[in-house]
């Protein structure tokens, strides 16, 4: 077998071994029904098994209550950015948006194409380095937007934004720490995520939404755009991403062999601790985030020169790391660190790095 290399992609991203290996079976048979795990019916019981089991891991690992459903969705999140305007902003309303990196720039920017939106903070000025604490929430909103991990700039929220009008509900866009540590669902109206970081392969989208939400929406929406649609089939309207609700399902009982979120979380604390340690006492490099919101997710970090950054980059590469450089809008190294990136790949890099820099 071709020996895999350290994989810091930040999406598409690496994923857990023994999951891989797992499925690689199953692409020819799916256990011992003798048809590959793509080449099932979705409406087939082998397939409908492996979404019912995918949503009662999702929801045992999570502690998901009965008043939430748990949808398997296509179009990334982006799509969501305008899902959720779609579906609950009206043109005379206004929704409230944390503007905390690219991604929340995107997502305001959808929502602007339904009705009102109100920036309740941004970190724009300081390139977001930092999630600001200053936050003003309109009166009345719809709901209030915010992105828990800031995947470009690598920022994140340590806990859920408090203090708007009651009446409205909070959306997440998880995508990139979406089951890394616990969170409590009942803090949210509704939780999105694209699978690509921290579940499974591109292709598919799981939405946590709260169900009286599901009837409030809009009924203006062509029906694969409301959520009650989605809702209401069981999230198989249409042909769902078979393969990757299988793999996230793969992916859930994974988690749960690790132990669940708060071991996950353990983790992934010790391994961004392994990379922040060794940012804060090199004297070439170091982390562009600010201390108290730095991701565990993501780490961005830069020696404050493009070319020796660059030079960085190309050496880590032949040593064998892959997708080191950072996004072009902070430059430098970003090592995207998720739930399924080991701990040994931190300290390889750590050890590479330390050896670059005595040799500078
Ligand atoms: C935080 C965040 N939101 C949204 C997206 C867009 O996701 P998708 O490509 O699934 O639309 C990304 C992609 O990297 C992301 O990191």
């Amino acid at each position: 077998m071709v020996q895999r290399i350290w994989n810091f992609s930040a999406g598409p991203a690496v994923l857990p071994e023994e999951v891989l290996l797992e499925a690689r079976d199953n692409l020819l048979s799916l256990g011992t029904t003798g048809i590959g795990v793509c080449e099932h019916s979705h409406r087939g019981k082998a397939f409908v098994a492996v979404a019912e089991e995918a949503e009662s891991l999702c929801r045992q690992i999570a502690g998901i209550p009965d008043d939430y459903a748990v949808l398997f969705l296509q179009g990334g999140a982006s799509l969501q950015f305008s899902m959720v305007p779609e579906n609950f902003l009206d043109r005379n309303a206004t929704a409230d948006y944390l503007v905390t990196g690219a991604w929340s720039e995107k997502a305001i920017k959808a929502a602007g194409k339904y009705g009102s939106t109100h920036v309740a903070c941004t970190g724009k000025a300081e390139n977001f380095s930092a999630i600001p604490t200053d936050v003003s929430y309109s009166e009345a909103p719809a709901y209030v937007h915010f992105t828990s991990n800031n995947t470009i700039f690598g920022t994140q929220f340590r806990t859920e934004p408090s203090g708007y009008s009651d009446d409205a509900f909070l959306v997440c866009d998880a995508s990139s720490d979406i089951f890394s540590r616990p969170l409590d669902i009942s803090r949210y109206g509704l939780i999105y995520a694209g699978a690509q970081k921290n579940l499974g392969p591109s292709g598919v989208t799981l939405v946590i939404i709260r169900r009286d939400l599901i009837e409030r929406g809009s009924t203006d929406p062509a029906e694969m755009l409301q959520y009650r649609t989605h809702a209401a089939n069981d999230s198989m309207y249409n042909t769902p991403p078979t393969f990757g609700i299988y793999l996230m399902s793969l992916v859930f009982r994974w988690i749960l062999r690790q132990g669940g979120l708060a071991e996950i979380e353990k983790a992934n604390q010790a391994k961004a601790a392994i990379l922040y340690d060794f940012l804060d006492s090199s004297s070439l490099f170091h982390a562009t985030a600010a201390a108290a919101d730095r991701s565990l997710m993501n780490v961005t970090f830069v020696t404050g020169d493009a070319e020796q950054d660059a030079a960085v980059v190309s050496q880590a590469s032949a040593a064998g790391f892959s997708g080191l450089k950072g996004h072009r809008s902070v430059g430098g190294m970003r090592a995207s660190i998720y739930n399924a990136f080991p701990a040994a790949g931190v300290s390889a890099l750590v050890d590479f790095l330390k050896q670059y820099e005595a040799a500078q």
